[in-house]
C-alpha cells in the first residue's frame, strides 16, 4: 500500500508525533508512506514528498509539522476536488491519513461521503472543540503554556496591585480559557459559551478587592463576545474578511475588556495576549502519548481499509468514530465545567 499523510489547518504540538506513529507500523507492514505538503493544498496542487525512516526520525518532541500546513479548502478552489482526486490517483496513493481539526476533517468527511475517498482522520487542535472525542492532541500543551503564563502574571500582578487580563485562543469555544483558568487560579474567566457580562466580571473583581485582595487575574477567550447589562454584545475581530472555511480572524477582545475593567473599577489594568506562543514548541508528555496512540490507530484503520473513520479518545480508550459524527457540530464547554471555574470567581 502507499499511504499518504496530510496535516491541515492551524499547526499544533504533536503533529510530528502522529506522522511518526502512522509511519512506523506502516513501514513494518511493507507499506510506503508519502507526505502531502501544506494540507489540502498539496493534494490540489500535487505537492508530495516521500517519507522514509530517516525523515521520521527524531520527530516525537518536535513542534509544528514537517509537512507544512494551510487553510486551503478544495471545495472553494475551482476544480479543486477533481484536482485532489486526480493527483491522488496519479501518485498511486491508496489511503490518506488527514490530521486536522473541524475544517480539514470536514473536507475529509465530505470527500469520503461524495467520492468514497479512502481517508481516515486524526483529531488535532489546541481548541479541543472536535466532537466525538474527549480530547484532541495539542490542547494539553496549549493549556500548559497558558497556565504557566497565568502563574507568571500572578506574581507581577500582586507586586503592582493590578488587574491582569490574559487573552487566550480557542476560537468559538472556551476550553483553553476554562482549563488554564482553573489550573492557574483565575479570578474571572470569560468564554463564548457562558457569556457573563462585563459588569458581572467587574463586580467579581470588586468583591475580591473588598476581601483584601488587591490584584486579580482575568482570563478571556478570544471568542468571548463583550456582553453588557444593556443587552449589547460585540465580537472583537482582527479583520472582517473570512478564510476559505468562513472563519473570521479573532483576537483583541482582551484590550477592550481591559479598558472596560479599568474604567468601571478604577483598578489599574494590563493585558497580555498569548497568541501563537500557546501553539508553538514541543508537545507535553501527555500530548506526545495521545498523538502516538492516535497515529497507531489511524495506521490500523488504513491497514484494515476502514475509511471514513477517525481515531478518538473516549475515557482512557482509543476508539474509532465516523468522520461525519466528529465534524457534525462543535464540542462546546458544558455548564458543569464552567461551574468548576465559577466556584473560584471573586
Ligand atoms: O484553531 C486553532 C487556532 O489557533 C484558533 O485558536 C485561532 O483562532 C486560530 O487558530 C488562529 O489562526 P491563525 O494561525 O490563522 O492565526
Amino acid at each position: 500500500m502507499r499511504v499518504g499523510v496530510l496535516t491541515g489547518g492551524g499547526d499544533c504540538p504533536g503533529l510530528n508525533a502522529v506522522i511518526r506513529a502512522v509511519a512506523r507500523p506502516s513501514f513494518e507492514r511493507g507499506h510506503e508512506v508519502v507526505g502531502v505538503r501544506a494540507g489540502w493544498r498539496g493534494l490540489v496542487e500535487g505537492i508530495f514528498e516521500p517519507l522514509g525512516p530517516r525523515e521520521i526520525s527524531g520527530l516525537l518532541p518536535r513542534g509544528g509539522t514537517i509537512l507544512g500546513t494551510s487553510r486551503t479548502n478544495p471545495y472553494k478552489v475551482d476544480g479543486g476536488v477533481e484536482q485532489v482526486l486526480g493527483n491522488f490517483g496519479e501518485q498511486g496513493i491508496d489511503a490518506l491519513v488527514a490530521i486536522g481539526g473541524e475544517d480539514t476533517l470536514g473536507v475529509a468527511a465530505k470527500i469520503f461521503e461524495e467520492h468514497d475517498f479512502p481517508v481516515v482522520g486524526v483529531p488535532k487542535t489546541i481548541d479541543n472543540d472536535l466532537a466525538a472525542t474527549d480530547y484532541t492532541f495539542g490542547f494539553d500543551t496549549a493549556v500548559f503554556i497558558c497556565t504557566e503564563a497565568i502563574d507568571r502574571l500572578h506574581t507581577t500582578a500582586e507586586s503592582h496591585n493590578r488587574v491582569m487580563v490574559v487573552e487566550v485562543m480557542g476560537r468559538h469555544t472556551g476550553w483553553i480559557a476554562v482549563m488554564s483558568g482553573i489550573a492557574g487560579g483565575a479570578d474571572v474567566i470569560l468564554i463564548p459559551e457562558q457569556p457573563i457580562t462585563v459588569e458581572q466580571a467587574c463586580a467579581e473583581i470588586k468583591r475580591r478587592h473588598e476581601r483584601g485582595k488587591d490584584f486579580s487575574i482575568v482570563v478571556v477567550s478570544e471568542g468571548y463576545e463583550l456582553s453588557y447589562e444593556s443587552g449589547e454584545r460585540r465580537q472583537v475581530t482582527q479583520e472582517t474578511a473570512t478564510d476559505e472555511f468562513g472563519h473570521v480572524r479573532l483576537g483583541g477582545v482582551g484590550h477592550e475588556l481591559a479598558r472596560d475593567i479599568e474604567e468601571r473599577t478604577g483598578f489599574e489594568t494590563r493585558v497580555t495576549v498569548l497568541g501563537h506562543v500557546q501553539r508553538g514548541g514541543s508537545p507535553t508528555p501527555r500530548d506526545r502519548v495521545l498523538a502516538t496512540r492516535y497515529g497507531l490507530k489511524a495506521a490500523d484503520l488504513v491497514h484494515e481499509g476502514r475509511f471514513g473513520r477517525m481515531a478518538a479518545l473516549q475515557g482512557d480508550d482509543i476508539v474509532d468514530v465516523s468522520l461525519a459524527e466528529a465534524t457534525a457540530e462543535l464540542k462546546t464547554v458544558p455548564e458543569d465545567w464552567y461551574a468548576v471555574a465559577k466556584a473560584f470567581f471573586g
